[in-house]
């Protein structure tokens, strides 16, 4: 496998991403699975939770979609706090750990294999739209995704999704001391592709885009953004997932958890 950066459209992007999900989606579980919880609502590898942060609001009696949803844990926490949640993934391998966990914990995600960018709802469905690392960062037609995503809101209705801190677009991807000298342009929007040494053949892709361009996403679509989180590293963590690590934490953002509501 080698990385690049370079130009990738929104078919390339799913192309790549739906099977390089079912191919690490039992290594994700494994690693990550205890971390998160089966019935967990953790919004980042800094580990605060919607219980901690309550960035949603209260969820009982709403009509909630978790987009990117993995194997549902945020979806199934909302469903114990009684709100009626659904989760949305592109990987096929994702959804079946999700029926595993809902089998394990008696709590069911109702949960449907689509992408982002097409969302298979009718208008104004849900109370409640987020994304807790799922689909925004690896969606090329990110206009599109925002599009829908307010497309089937209620007005009024909130939405929160995590993502990769976009400062960090301008560090190695490293947990360690590497990962915290500046390298790369934190303007350039060009996608971080890796590109399969057998095939040629794009196997994975994130997309970037700045803090300032999510303002403009989220306003072009009548969102009113109300917040961004960008929580801090807990004095007790020492946990590495990826380039998030204490060494990077405690110095720079990982996460950004965007708070909108739709006008
Ligand atoms: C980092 S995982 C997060 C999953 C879950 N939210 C969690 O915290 O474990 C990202 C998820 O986004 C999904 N995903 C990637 N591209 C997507 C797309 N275009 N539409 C829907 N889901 C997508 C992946 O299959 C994966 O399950």
């Amino acid at each position: 496998m080698r990385v690049e950066r370079r130009r990738v459209d929104e078919a390339e992007s799913r192309r790549a991403n739906g099977p390089d999900w079912d191919r690490y989606a039992d290594e994700y579980q494994a690693t990550h699975g205890e971390f998160l919880g089966d019935v967990g609502f953790v919004w980042g590898p800094e580990g605060q939770t919607e219980e901690q942060l309550g960035i949603l609001g209260p969820v009982a009696g709403r009509t909630v979609l978790e987009v990117g949803s993995g194997a549902g844990q945020c979806s199934r926490w909302v469903r114990r706090q009684g709100g009626r949640a659904f989760g949305l993934d592109l990987s096929h391998r994702q959804l079946q750990h999700g029926r595993r966990i809902d089998e394990l914990t008696g709590t069911a995600v109702p949960s449907v294999r689509a992408t982002a960018t097409q969302l298979p709802f009718a208008e104004s469905s849900f109370d409640v739209v987020f994304c807790s690392f799922g689909a925004l960062q690896f969606v090329a037609d990110i206009e599109q995704a925002l599009a829908e995503t307010a497309r089937v809101m209620r007005r009024g209705g909130r939405f929160a999704f995590s993502i990769t801190h976009p400062t960090r677009w301008m560090f190695p991807d490293d947990p360690g001391v590497a990962g915290l000298t500046a390298t790369q342009s934190y303007w350039d929007r060009t996608p971080y592709v890796e590109i399969d040494d057998e095939s040629g053949r794009v196997s994975y892709v994130e997309h970037h885009r700045t803090i300032g361009d999510w303002v403009r996403l989220l306003s072009g679509q009548g969102f009113v953004l109300v917040d961004v989180v960008e929580p801090e590293w807990p004095d007790d963590l020492d946990r590495v997932w990826g380039g998030w690590s204490r060494v990077r934490g405690l110095l720079t953002p990982g996460t950004a958890i965007f708070v909108c509501v739709l006008s």
